[in-house]
Formats: structure tokens, C-alpha cells, sequence
């Protein structure tokens, strides 16, 4: 069978965010808890004029050739902060970026979990119908409310994928274990703003899912630890993925714990500045991993876990290929960071309130957002995006 697999992945979150020790501090926490013991320091913050759509369009926007254009025939939507309970984003996004009529558009949903979900479409549809291309977005916006515990676990972003046949960056293999159970470590009632969920509880059950699928999936393939260069882990706070790590780390020697253990810095210095992003998360960790990681070689085998609270697991492996270098978006994250504005912690408190709600009409104030797709408003409860 072609080998199908991600081709270009790109990134996109706001142009403000807030720093995690003014954050503790104001929240009469010691610093270390925020930046150690969750392992955040900074965390992307969501203007009223980008939501999903738009992040989805800005990270989508910047990795697309007019030849990706005309070519994707599918548009996979992964979100739990969708904007709309009927239609889907990704019929706005063929609009936004362009793309071809003749495609298919579909909006999927399982807490953080979907993205994978989609992915794994894109893969089996794409070797069913060799040339075709599928664009794959995971955007969300991660809330809890101020003064709550998960706040410092808050974030924003969009991650897209473009999968196809004899990709550049990793191959997806055929090896997934999956496994879900009816579990209410997190969820948000349809009349909710903000998540529910039984922090501790949460975080247990995910280091119990990563258990259970990586005893099944070496039992299954025969692999053990040795057979894998590094992990991607969804990363809600980048702690929770260092300790699903030390639970298998005994597994590997000595010199592969400390291998292991570097390649999971890589995997996370992106994610301690944007926080979680739901859908996302996992995916902007593999990013982080293939562009801070300096000794990934064609042929590696990583291994990535997605967790969905609710809940929903699923582990598998993909390999990196020769030129996956050429299909990042290069210096994307670097230059997202350089250039984006602190938010105070009460200018932060006040942006978190003034999220777009209700039904009546209004113009929103887009000279201050840099970002080429923005939320101009709302008329006749239709949102009115826009390129600038
Ligand atoms: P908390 O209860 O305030 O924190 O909230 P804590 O008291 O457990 O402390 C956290 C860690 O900081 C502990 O380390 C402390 O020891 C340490 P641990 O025992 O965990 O290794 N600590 C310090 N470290 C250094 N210096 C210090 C210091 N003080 C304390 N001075 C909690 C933590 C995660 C519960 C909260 O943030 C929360 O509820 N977050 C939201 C839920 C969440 O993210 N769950 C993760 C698993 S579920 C998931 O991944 C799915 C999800 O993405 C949703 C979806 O699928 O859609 C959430």
C-alpha cells in the first residue's frame, strides 16, 4: 500500500497571551506550582476577533500552495468549541482559504480526541484514492474561568494537516490501539461557556489510558520502548506528559531514559507557551518535537497518544521521513512568539469576559489584530469573517 502520511503541518494561535508567574502570583500561588508542577509559562489568550474559524483559517492559510488548493477534496474539522450546533467549520474554511467546490466538509467531535480521529480518516481515505489530498484542522479554545484550577491549564490554537500519499514529514503506521470507556472526567453541557471536570480524577484516568494502550499496542505488534526514537503526547499541561513518560521509562536503559527524556523537551517547548488547545494539543507537541529536536533522522519511529476525556485513547506510531524539515512552515513558531503582546493579568481578566455571545448585532474593532483572518462581527446572527 502508499505510504500516506502528514505532508505539511502548520500552527496558529492569537497574538496575545499572559505569563504563568504573574499569573500565580495573582492568584496567591507560588510560581513553581504554575511553572513546574503543571509545567506552563506562558499561555495564549484569545481576542473577541478570532475563534475557531479564523485560527483554523490563519494556520491553514499559511501552508497552502494554490496546487494544495485545487487538489483537497476533503476538509476534516476537529473541535469541541465549535461556533455553530448545525453547520460545520469546515464549511467556512472552503470559503476562507479558497479551496475547491467540489469537497467534502464535516465537523467532528470527541473532546480532545477528534483530531487523531480525523487524521485517521484522511489516512485510510487518501490510500483508497491515491492523488487526493485532505486537510485536516484541530482548533479550539481551552477554558475553565478565572480563579478556577484548571485556569492555569487554559489556552488556544489551531493546528493543520495536510495529509496525503509519499508524504514529507511522517508516515502514519497502521498500528493503532484505541479504547474508550463512559467516564465524566471533563465534559461542557451545550448551555455551557466554560468546562467541567474533576481535575485529579482527569489526570488519572488519562495515565491510565497511555498505560493500557501501551501494554496492548506491544502486545499486539510485538515493539517494545527500544523501537521508539520519541513520544508526542497530548499535553493539557505539559506535566501530565512527562509523567505518562516516567511511567514506561523504566522500560528503556539508562542512556535511552535520558534520550527519551530530551526528545520530550523537544516535544513540549511549544506547548509550555500556548497551553492546552484541546484537539490540537498532541499535534502542536509533534510539531515541537520535529522542529526543537536535534537529533530526529529519517526512519525514526515516534510514538503519539491522544486522549479525549470522556473518554476516548488511542496510541500509534508514525515514521519521519527524509525531508519532513521541508514541510514545516519555517521559524512559524518563532516568529508567532517574538512577535506577540503580553497581556496584564487584569487586561487578561477582562478580554476572558468580552468573548463573543448573544444574538444581537455588532461590529467588532479588528485594527488591533494582526492575524490575515478575523471575527468582524456579528449581523443578523451570522459571523462576519473576514480577510485583512
Ligand atoms: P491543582 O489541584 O491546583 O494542582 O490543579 P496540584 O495541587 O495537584 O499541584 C499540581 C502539581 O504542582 C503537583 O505535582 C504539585 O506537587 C506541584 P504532581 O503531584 O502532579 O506531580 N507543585 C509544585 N511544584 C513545584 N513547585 C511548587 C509546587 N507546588 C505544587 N511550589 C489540575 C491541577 C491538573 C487538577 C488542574 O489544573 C485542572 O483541573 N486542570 C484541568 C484538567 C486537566 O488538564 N486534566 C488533564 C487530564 S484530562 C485531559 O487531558 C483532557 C482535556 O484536555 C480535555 C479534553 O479532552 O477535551 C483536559
Amino acid at each position: 500500500m502508499v505510504p500516506v502520511g502528514i505532508d505539511k503541518i502548520s500552527f496558529f494561535a492569537p497574538h496575545l497571551y499572559t505569563d504563568m508567574t504573574e499569573l500565580a502570583r495573582a492568584r496567591n500561588e507560588e510560581p513553581g506550582k504554575y511553572l513546574v508542577g503543571i509545567g506552563q509559562t506562558e499561555q495564549a489568550v484569545v481576542p473577541p476577533t478570532q475563534d475557531v474559524v479564523t485560527m483554523a483559517a490563519n494556520a491553514a492559510d499559511q501552508m497552502l500552495t494554490a496546487a494544495d488548493r485545487q487538489a483537497i477534496d476533503t476538509i476534516i474539522f476537529a473541535t469541541e468549541s465549535g461556533i455553530d450546533n448545525s453547520k460545520s467549520g469546515a464549511v467556512y474554511l472552503q470559503r476562507l482559504l479558497g479551496l475547491n467546490e467540489w469537497t467534502r466538509t464535516i465537523e467532528m467531535k470527541q473532546a480532545c480526541y477528534a483530531g487523531t480521529y480525523g487524521l485517521m480518516q484522511a489516512r485510510d481515505y487518501v490510500a483508497l484514492h491515491p492523488g487526493s489530498k485532505v486537510l485536516v484542522v484541530a482548533s479550539d479554545i481551552a477554558r475553565y474561568g478565572l480563579h478556577t484550577p484548571g485556569e492555569v491549564t487554559q489556552g488556544a490554537g489551531a493546528v493543520a494537516m495536510l495529509v496525503t500519499e509519499n508524504p514529507r514529514i511522517v508516515t502514519l503506521e497502521r498500528d493503532n490501539q484505541f479504547k474508550s470507556a463512559d467516564i465524566m472526567d471533563f465534559w461542557r453541557p451545550v448551555y455551557a461557556t466554560e468546562a467541567l471536570v474533576d481535575g485529579h480524577f482527569s489526570a488519572d484516568v488519562y495515565r491510565d489510558f497511555f498505560k493500557t494502550l501501551w501494554e496492548r499496542y506491544k502486545a499486539v505488534t510485538g515493539r517494545t520502548i527500544h523501537d521508539f526514537k520519541g513520544f508526542a503526547f497530548h499535553l493539557p499541561y505539559t506535566k501530565q506528559g512527562l509523567k505518562a513518560l516516567r511511567d514506561i521509562l523504566p522500560e528503556a536503559s539508562e542512556t535511552q531514559q535520558a534520550a527519551l527524556l530530551a526528545e520530550f523537551e523537544a516535544s513540549r517547548v511549544y506547548n509550555k507557551r500556548i497551553g492546552n488547545l484541546y484537539t490540537g494539543s498532541v499535534y502542536l507537541s509533534l510539531l515541537s518535537l520535529l522542529s526543537n529536536s536535534t537529533t530526529l533522522q529519517a526512519g525514526d519511529r515516534l510514538g503519539i497518544f491522544s486522549y479525549g476525556s470522556g473518554a476516548e485513547g488511542e496510541f500509534y506510531s508514525a515514521i519521519v521521513q527524509p525531508d519532513f524539515k521541508q514541510g514545516l512552515v519555517s521559524g512559524q513558531l518563532e516568529t508567532l512568539f517574538a512577535k506577540r503582546q503580553q497581556l496584564s493579568i487584569p487586561a487578561y481578566e477582562q478580554l476572558f469576559n468580552e468573548q463573543l455571545s448573544g444574538a444581537e448585532d455588532r461590529v467588532l474593532d479588528i485594527s488591533q489584530d494582526p492575524a490575515k483572518f478575523v471575527l468582524a462581527g456579528l449581523q443578523r446572527q451570522q459571523r462576519q469573517y473576514v480577510a485583512h
